[in-house]
């Protein structure tokens, strides 16, 4: 909190105790001294205290009490709103009063995002916000930047719409899967949303998640009566999409060196990995 705001609540304090002060003198001169009863009434327009408002205001006590969170539990509605109308027209504070000294407080209108002062959680997100969002998560724009896609021109409230912290799922846009069972973790075990070109996987996706775009390299391999048919296309191109193994990763060289030194490559007479030669 700053300075000027401890000041502030002391003073809140103090002119609390003031009142009940000249609230006491006041009842016992009115009952000394009835000539006073002009001077008691005066007297008696006690500033306004924190339990005041709800005998007037129902939905601001409302709010703050379902949901004020910190502007219920560390300030009073009077820290805000000092005075009142008609003596004191202009009491609705500036966020700035309080809120000082990160780059997220120097944003242009608060109230924008946090839209109920008396519910400063609540939040909620317009179309196209992006540079507000990098005042506190900053990884996520350096990975977008990084690898450049058509999520880059995407602002994050495109995606995270609406509530804060709202995640979509990728059917919201994206409607045709790749394999009409794909689920969204599916979706997450190949791809991460903030570099969705940068395709990595574990060694256990099934090999028709492939196939959706690699059909005839699926085909020829589950029809070949070869070995390689009962092994994974992740366990071969492992890891990264794109990546080509080596026979020699698995294999090393199985054969004598004076063969390889004839045929330098095991596809002279193999064929391709994915059927081996398969006739
Ligand atoms: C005796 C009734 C009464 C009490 C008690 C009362 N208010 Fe008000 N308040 C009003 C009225 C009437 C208005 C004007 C409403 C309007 O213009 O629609 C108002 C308006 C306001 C406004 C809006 C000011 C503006 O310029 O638009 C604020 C803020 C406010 N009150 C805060 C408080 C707070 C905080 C308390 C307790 C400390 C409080 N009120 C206690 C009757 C009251
Ligand atoms: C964190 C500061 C803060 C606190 C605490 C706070 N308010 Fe407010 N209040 C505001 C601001 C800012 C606005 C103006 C909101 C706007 O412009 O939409 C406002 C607006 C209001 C209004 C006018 C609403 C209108 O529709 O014109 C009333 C009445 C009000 N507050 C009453 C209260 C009462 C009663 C409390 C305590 C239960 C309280 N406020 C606590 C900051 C606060
Ligand atoms: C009278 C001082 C005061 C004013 C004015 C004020 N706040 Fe606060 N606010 C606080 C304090 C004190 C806290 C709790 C400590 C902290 O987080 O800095 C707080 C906390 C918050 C929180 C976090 C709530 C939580 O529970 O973690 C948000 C969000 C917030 N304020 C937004 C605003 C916005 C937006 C405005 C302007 C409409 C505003 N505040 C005006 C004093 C104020
Ligand atoms: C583009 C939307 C947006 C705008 C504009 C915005 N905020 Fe926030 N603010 C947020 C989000 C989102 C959070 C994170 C809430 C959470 O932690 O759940 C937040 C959190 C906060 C917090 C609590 C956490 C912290 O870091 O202190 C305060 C206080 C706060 N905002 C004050 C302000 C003030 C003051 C302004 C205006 C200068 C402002 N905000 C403008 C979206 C916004
Ligand atoms: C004032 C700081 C602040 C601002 C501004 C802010 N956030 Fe956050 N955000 C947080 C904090 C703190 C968390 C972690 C706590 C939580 O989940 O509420 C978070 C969490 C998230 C999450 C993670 C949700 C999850 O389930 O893992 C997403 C997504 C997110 N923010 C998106 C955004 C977007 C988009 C914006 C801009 C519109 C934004 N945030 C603005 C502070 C902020
Ligand atoms: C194309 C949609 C999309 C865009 C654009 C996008 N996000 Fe996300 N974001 C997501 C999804 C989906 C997740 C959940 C990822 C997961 O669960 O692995 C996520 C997760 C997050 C998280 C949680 C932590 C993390 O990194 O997983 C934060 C914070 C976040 N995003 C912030 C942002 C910010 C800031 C921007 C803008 C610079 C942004 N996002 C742009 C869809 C998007
Ligand atoms: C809010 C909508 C939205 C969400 C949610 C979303 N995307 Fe996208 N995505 C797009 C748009 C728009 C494009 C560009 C499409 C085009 O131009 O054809 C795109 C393009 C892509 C691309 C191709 C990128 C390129 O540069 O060619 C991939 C891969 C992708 N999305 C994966 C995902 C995944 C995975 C998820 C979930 C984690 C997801 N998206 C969530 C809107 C979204
Ligand atoms: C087995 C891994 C894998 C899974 C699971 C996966 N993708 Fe992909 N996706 C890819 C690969 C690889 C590309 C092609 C990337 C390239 O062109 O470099 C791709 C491309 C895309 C594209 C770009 C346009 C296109 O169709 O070529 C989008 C959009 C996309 N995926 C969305 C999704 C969504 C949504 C899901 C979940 C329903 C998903 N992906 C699941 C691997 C996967
Ligand atoms: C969404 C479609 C899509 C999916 C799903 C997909 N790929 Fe691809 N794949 C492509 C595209 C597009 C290319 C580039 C083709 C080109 O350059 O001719 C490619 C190229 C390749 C290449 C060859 C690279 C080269 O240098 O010729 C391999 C190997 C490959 N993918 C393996 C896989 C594996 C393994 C999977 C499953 C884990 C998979 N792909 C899933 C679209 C996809
Ligand atoms: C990721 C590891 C891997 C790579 C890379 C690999 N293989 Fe294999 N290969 C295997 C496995 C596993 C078997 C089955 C071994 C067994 O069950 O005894 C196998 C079996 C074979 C067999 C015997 C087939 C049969 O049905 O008896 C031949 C021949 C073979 N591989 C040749 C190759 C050639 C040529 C290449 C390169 C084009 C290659 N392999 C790349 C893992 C691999
Ligand atoms: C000159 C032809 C030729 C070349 C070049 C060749 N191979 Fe072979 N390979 C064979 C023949 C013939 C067999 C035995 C076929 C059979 O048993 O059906 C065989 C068998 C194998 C087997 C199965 C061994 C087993 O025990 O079942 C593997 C694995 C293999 N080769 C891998 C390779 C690799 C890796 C290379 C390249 C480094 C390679 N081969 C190069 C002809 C060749
Ligand atoms: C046993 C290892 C192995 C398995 C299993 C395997 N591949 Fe391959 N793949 C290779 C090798 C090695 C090459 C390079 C060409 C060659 O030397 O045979 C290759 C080449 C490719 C290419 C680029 C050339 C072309 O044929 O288009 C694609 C795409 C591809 N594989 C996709 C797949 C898919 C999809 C699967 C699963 C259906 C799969 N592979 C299964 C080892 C494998």
């Amino acid at each position: 909190m700053k300075r000027s705001m401890k000041t502030f609540i002391a003073l809140v304090y103090l002119i609390g105790a003031a009142a009940l002060l000249t609230a006491f003198t006041g009842v016992s001169n009115a009952a000394s001294s009835p000539s006073k009863t002009e001077e008691s009434n005066i007297i008696s327009a006690t500033p306004l205290g924190k339990d005041d408002c709800l005998k007037c205001h129902d939905k601001e006590p409302r709010d703050i009490s379902l949901d004020g969170q910190k502007h219920k539990t560390a300030i009073t509605c009077l820290d805000c709103h000092e005075g009142h109308r008609p003596r004191s027209p202009k009491n609705i504070p500036e966020c700035s009063n309080c809120h000082t000294g990160k780059p997220h407080y120097e944003l242009q209108g608060c109230l924008r995002c946090h839209n109920n002062p008396h519910t400063p959680l609540v939040i909620s997100i317009a179309e196209n916000v992006t540079d507000a969002c990098l005042t506190c998560h900053t990884e996520q724009m350096a990975q977008l930047q990084q690898n450049e896609s058509k999520h880059t021109k995407l602002s994050c409230s495109k995606c995270h719409r609406e509530k804060h912290p709202y995640v979509p799922e990728c059917r919201e846009c994206h409607t045709t899967p790749h394999t009409p069972t794909m689920t969204n973790k599916d979706c997450l075990s190949c791809h991460q949303v903030h570099k969705p070109l940068a395709v990595t996987y574990s060694d256990d996706t099934p090999s028709t998640s492939c196939a959706a775009c690699h059909d005839t390299a699926y085909n020829l391999l589950v029809a070949s009566k070869y070995k390689h048919s009962k092994v994974a296309c992740a366990a071969c191109h492992k890891a990264k999409h794109k990546m080509i193994p080596l026979c020699q990763d698995c294999h090393g060289i199985p054969h004598p060196s004076k063969m390889m030194a004839k045929f330098p490559e095991c596809g002279q007479c193999h064929g391709i990995a994915h059927d081996l030669n398969n006739k």
